[in-house]
C-alpha cells in the first residue's frame, strides 16, 4: 500500500475473524518494524510479549479482566467478547531503568539518574512509537489492529501471569488479526477529528 493510504486507512478494529490466524511472516514483519522505531539515546528500552496460542491469550484476558463481557472499562457492547477473537496479542512494555542507565553513560553523563531531567517519560514515548509502527504494519499487510489499555490494578497480575521482570511496565496491548464482521466503531469518534487549523500554531501560539 502507499504510505499515505496506510495512514488514512488505519483505525482501531475491535472484532476479528477467529478462524484466520496471523501468518507467521506477517507477525515477524510487525515485530521487525516495531524495533525500527526511534528511541532516545537509542536506548531501545522496550520489550514485546507475543501471545498467540489460545492458552496464552486466555491467560492474558484472565489476568487483565474479570472475564465478564461487561466488566472491562471499555466493555460496552460486548467489547471483550469481540476482542477475545484476536488471534495475536502483542504487549509492548517499557523499561525506564534502561533509559536511566543509558543516560548515565559517559556520552550523556546523567550519572545521578535523576528523573527530573526527563521532560516526559521517553521510555513510554518510544514504546508508543513502536506500537504505532505495529498498527501501521498490520494495515499495510491487509490486517486490522487495536491498541488498548490495561487497567492499572491489573498490571501486577499481568506481570505475574507471564513472568515479566519488575522493571518492565506494559503500556497497553495491541490486538492483531483479520477484521471480523461485527466491528463496532468507538463512540469516541463522534467527537470528530480536530482539524489542522485547530491544532497547528504556525510561527507562534
Ligand atoms: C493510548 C491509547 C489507549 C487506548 N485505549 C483504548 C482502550 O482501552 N479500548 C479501546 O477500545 N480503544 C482504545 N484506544 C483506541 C481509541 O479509542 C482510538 O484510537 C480513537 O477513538 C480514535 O479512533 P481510531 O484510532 O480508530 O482512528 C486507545 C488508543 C490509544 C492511543
Amino acid at each position: 500500500m502507499e504510505f499515505a493510504d496506510v495512514v488514512r486507512a488505519r483505525r482501531m478494529v475491535r472484532d476479528y475473524d477467529p478462524d484466520r490466524p496471523v501468518p507467521p511472516e506477517v507477525r515477524e514483519r510487525v515485530l521487525e518494524h516495531a524495533i525500527r522505531a526511534p528511541s532516545a539515546g537509542f536506548s531501545q528500552g522496550w520489550a514485546f510479549l507475543v501471545l498467540e496460542t489460545a492458552e496464552e491469550r486466555d491467560r492474558f484476558w484472565t489476568a487483565t479482566t474479570d472475564g465478564s463481557p461487561s466488566a472491562h472499562p471499555t466493555a460496552r457492547d460486548g467489547w471483550l467478547t469481540r476482542m477475545r477473537r484476536a488471534p495475536l496479542l502483542v504487549v509492548p512494555l517499557s523499561n525506564k531503568s534502561a533509559y536511566l542507565d543509558r543516560y548515565a553513560e559517559p556520552d550523556k553523563g546523567w550519572t545521578d539518574r535523576d528523573e527530573a531531567r526527563w521532560p516526559v517519560p521517553y521510555w513510554d514515548v518510544d514504546t508508543g512509537m513502536a506500537s504505532l509502527l505495529m498498527l501501521l504494519t498490520a494495515v499495510d499487510e491487509g490486517l486490522a489492529a487495536c491498541f488498548f489499555g490495561v487497567p492499572p490494578d491489573r498490571i501486577a497480575g499481568l506481570r505475574n501471569a507471564f513472568g515479566v521482570p519488575e522493571q518492565y511496565r506494559p503500556i497497553g496491548c495491541v490486538s492483531i488479526g483479520y477484521a471480523g464482521t461485527d466491528d463496532k466503531r468507538s463512540p469516541s469518534l463522534q467527537r470528530g477529528r480536530r482539524g489542522v487549523d485547530e491544532v497547528v500554531h504556525r510561527g507562534r501560539w
